[in-house]
């Protein structure tokens, strides 16, 4: 499973980056409000910094309005992805995107229907927000799942990031369900390899030297 950062903060990123653990950035317009950057400077910033592919939403809703900003927007770098939300003009946007080469990432999926109608429409990325569906009462690991198996079965080659993760159980949940990617915020990403039984390990092996060194 590929890890992509869910954050726009340039810190943050550097500081992950230099584990190799970073194989791309997703943001949103909310993530992107935090910074208190101009929303092009910063995602040319982060494109520069991260080799993989860097999502960047658009904020029409309207399908000619998406596809302006997308053409764009994806001229900024290389490397840079659209993102695009689950709408009927969402829809229509990825198609015409699609067919000129645009990579397009479609975010707030809640269900295994929408994530079929990103897919087939012609959607890089998928993004199903398993954070968000949990908070309803339904099972945002098991639509990952279901998306996963229905794309295999129809050999759809859009990828899924499963998005809105929160919990290092949601990270490993969504890995052994066979998630494409996982977008993790900055938070999240420092506890995945924390472990209060590796610090104590090392405080106890530490102790245990310095009273051998000193006999
Ligand atoms: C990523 O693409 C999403 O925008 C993000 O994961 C949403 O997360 P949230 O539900 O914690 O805001």
């Amino acid at each position: 499973m590929k890890f992509f950062l869910d954050t726009a903060n340039i810190d943050e990123i550097k500081r992950i980056n230099v584990l190799g653990l970073v194989d791309g950035v997703t943001t949103n317009p909310t993530i992107i409000s935090r910074e208190g950057k101009d929303f092009e400077t910063v995602i040319k910033e982060i494109a520069q910094l991260v080799h993989g592919p860097v999502s960047a939403e658009v904020v029409s809703l309207d399908t000619e309005g998406m596809v302006d900003e997308a053409r764009k927007i994806s001229k900024w770098a290389d490397n840079i992805v659209v993102k695009i939300p689950l709408t009927e003009a969402g829809l229509a946007a990825v198609h015409i995107l699609s067919k000129e080469n645009i990579k397009t990432n479609v975010t707030l999926i809640f269900s295994v229907a929408q994530g079929l109608m990103a897919a087939k429409a012609g959607a890089t990325f998928v993004s199903p927000f398993v954070g968000r569906l949990d908070d309803t009462g339904t099972d945002g690991v098991k639509v990952v799942a279901d998306l996963k198996k229905v794309f295999r079965e129809y050999g759809y080659k859009s990828e899924i990031i499963a998005a809105s993760v929160r919990t290092i159980g949601h990270v490993e949940a969504v890995a052994a369900v066979g998630s494409d990617i996982a977008t993790i915020p900055g938070s999240l990403f420092s506890k995945l390899w924390t472990h209060p039984l590796t610090t104590n390990g090392i405080t106890q092996f530490m102790k245990d030297w310095e009273n051998f060194k000193s006999k």
